[in-house]
């Protein structure tokens, strides 16, 4: 296809304002799939995106469009995920194409990840087309929604079309704009290949998948390539494109997105952002290329069954050939024995890959408390970077630790800022600034990440029964008064539950959390002291009384069944606990405990 009639876009939106039911009329309008094939979401491939109504991976999809004009046009679309832990891979899909449709719901207006998302587009310089979604809703209000979008983002709104993705209202004239408002790639067909790494990902039957984009020059299906990041040379097998379908292709020229195999095992072996060229006589600079995603948050997985160790080990081994952003290394835990150590791009990340491991694996897992990288400078000049408290050093030996900030952008209607003030407040937050855009208010607070990774977009959310958006980007390290505050159950440390908090803060947390263990363990036939303690110095204390009852003691006599019955259950319920000691801890207290409210 010659340049000047290839439209290339992503979508951009904030999570719910319709996204991916724009891009599934799209594809459904064009013909791209017929009607009977039509699933909801078409996009969403994976099964916990469609339950969640998260787009995780970005999707792409290559669109053919006759136009009013007459013209045939090549769309390719690139999906991007709308989640705050995703942002990186929307910036990096974001300098694969040319232009965007920013996507408002016409019944909320802008929100935190508008903002987040649509920054990132004007970042990649894209021209962008302004969607006001949902009109077919009696709470539609575009005129309010187009001048928050003039106001807020400064992008003229003046030309927004209204668009009911639900309905179809609006879907041609939206390709229209896709067409004669976004500009048509640049790139010249005979220079050197230079084909940017977009994104990869594992297939069973192919192997490492490769999604590019080419800048210049043509990719060819058996033609050599060298990946020039670490000058490795690959042979191409296959090139193609998505329809959302593979559809093989002998060739891909300038302008065009498509994938490429080249029998490449690991996902791991390609690198996201970097630049591919022809194996002789290639391109001499790479492409700029992208910064790879660091995991932020880190929390140990750990079998409920232990026997389940190895399989545990080879779910994760699977998952991470897939997933590039998510690491892991085997750790050891006195009180839940062996498991793995895992760093994830945020609390969604983390919560995704352990759903899959619990429903594709069928493995039960018990999952600690997620924490930050501290950064802890030792006395001898030596910095540590601490992933697990459970690893603190000898505080004597310690000079002075560093925890990760970051800035935190809410935007919430007025009559729920006072509690998203104190929420912050709370928080250990520094308000940074506070503005108005119609009777949404728009704070901003530099927050410390450890206070935020747990249970704060929760809490954002319940105080504010839902209104609020969050965002947030990682500023960097400062230092502040941490501690390690760990958990003895009947005077045994229990290893996982250990946390790092602050000082002021220590004794609040240690008491909520020795009353909420004592909620959360069941009683046993003894008395069990529940304590909190910064080094030695028990800082808060609950005790758990002794239980005396047998389970079967009150159905008396004769009903053997009622009796097996509860028996069964009381060993079921035993295989979700573990054992610390004399203690039986069920397996959810080690995420409850530490849940603040
Ligand atoms: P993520 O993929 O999770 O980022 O969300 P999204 O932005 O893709 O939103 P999605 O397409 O999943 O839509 C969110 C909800 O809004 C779904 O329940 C849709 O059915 C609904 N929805 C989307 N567009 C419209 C519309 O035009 N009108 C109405 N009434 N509902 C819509």
């Amino acid at each position: 296809t010659d340049l000047a009639h290839i439209r290339n876009f992503s979508i951009v939106a904030h999570i719910d304002h319709g996204k991916s039911t724009l891009a599934d009329r799209l594809i459904q309008e064009t013909g791209t799939v017929k009607d009977r094939d039509m699933k909801e979401q078409l996009l969403d491939s994976m099964d916990i995106e469609r339950e969640r109504g998260i787009t995780i991976k970005a999707n792409t999809v290559r669109i053919d469009y006759t136009a009013d004009n007459g013209e045939q046009y090549v769309l390719n679309l690139i999906d991007t995920p709308g989640h705050v832990d995703f942002a990186y891979e929307v910036s990096r899909s974001m300098r694969a194409v040319e232009g965007s449709l920013l996507v408002v719901d016409s019944t909320q207006g802008v929100e935190a990840q508008t903002l987040a998302n649509v920054y990132q587009a004007i970042d990649a310089d894209h021209d962008i087309v302004p969607v006001l979604n949902k009109i077919d809703l009696p709470a539609s209000d575009c005129d309010r929604v187009a001048e928050q979008i003039e106001d807020v983002i400064g992008i003229d709104a003046s030309e927004a079309i209204q668009v009911s993705a639900k309905t179809g209202q609006g879907i041609h004239e939206t390709l229209e704009a896709i067409v004669t408002h976004l500009p048509a790639p640049k790139g010249n067909l005979d220079a050197p290949l230079k084909a940017m790494l977009v994104d990869s990902w594992y297939d069973a039957y192919l192997g490492v998948i490769v999604l590019v984009r080419i800048m210049d020059g043509t990719l060819k299906k058996g033609m050599r390539v060298k990946f020039m990041s670490n000058n490795t040379l690959h042979h191409v097998d296959r090139v193609g494109v998505f329809r959302p379908e593979m559809e093989m292709v002998d060739s891909l020229g300038p302008g065009e997105i498509g994938f490429l195999t080249a029998s490449i095992k690991q996902v791991r072996d390609t690198r996201v952002g970097d630049t591919i060229t022809n194996d002789r006589n290639g391109a001499e600079i790479a492409l700029d290329g992208f910064k790879p995603a660091q995991p932020v948050v880190f929390c140990g997985l750990f079998p409920v069954d232990s026997s389940e160790f190895e399989d545990l080990r080879d779910a994760i081994d699977k998952l991470a050939l897939n997933d590039a952003s998510f690491s892991f290394e085997m750790e050891t835990s006195a009180a839940l024995g062996f498991g793995f150590r895992c760093g994830f791009l945020g609390l969604l990340h983390l919560e995704v890959i352990r759903d899959r491991i619990e429903r594709e694996y069928d493995i039960e897992l018990i999952t600690t408390a997620p924490s930050v990288i501290y950064h802890v400078f030792m006395k001898d000049g030596e910095m540590i970077e601490l992933h697990n408290p459970a690893d603190m050093p000898d505080p004597s030996k310690v000079d002075h630790i560093e925890e990760p900030r970051i800035k935190a952008t809410i935007l919430v209607p007025d009559e729920f800022l006072g509690d998203v003030l104190k929420l912050c407040q709370d928080r250990r937050g520094i308000q940074m600034d506070l503005t108005y855009a119609g009777s949404r208010a728009m704070v901003v607070y530099d927050l410390p990440l450890n206070e935020v990774v747990f249970d704060f977009y929760d809490r954002l959310k319940s105080v504010t029964k839902g209104y609020a958006s969050f965002d947030y980007q990682m500023t960097g390290y400062t230092e502040d008064a941490l501690v390690k505050m760990s958990v003895l159950v009947n005077d045994e440390p229990v290893d996982a539950l250990s946390t790092m908090v602050h000082r002021d803060r220590a004794e609040m947390r240690g008491r909520a959390m020795c009353e909420k263990l004592k909620d959360l363990i069941p009683r046993h036939m003894f008395k069990i002291p529940i304590q909190a303690a910064i080094g030695g110095k028990v800082i808060a204390r609950e005790t758990l009384s002794a239980l005396r009852k047998d389970v079967t003691a009150k159905c008396y006599g004769g009903d053997a069944t009622r009796k097996r019955k509860l028996l069964d259950k009381q060993k079921a319920g035993k295989k979700k606990m573990r054992q610390f000691g004399k203690v039986d801890i069920p397996q959810e207290a080690f995420i409850s405990a530490l849940k603040m409210d």
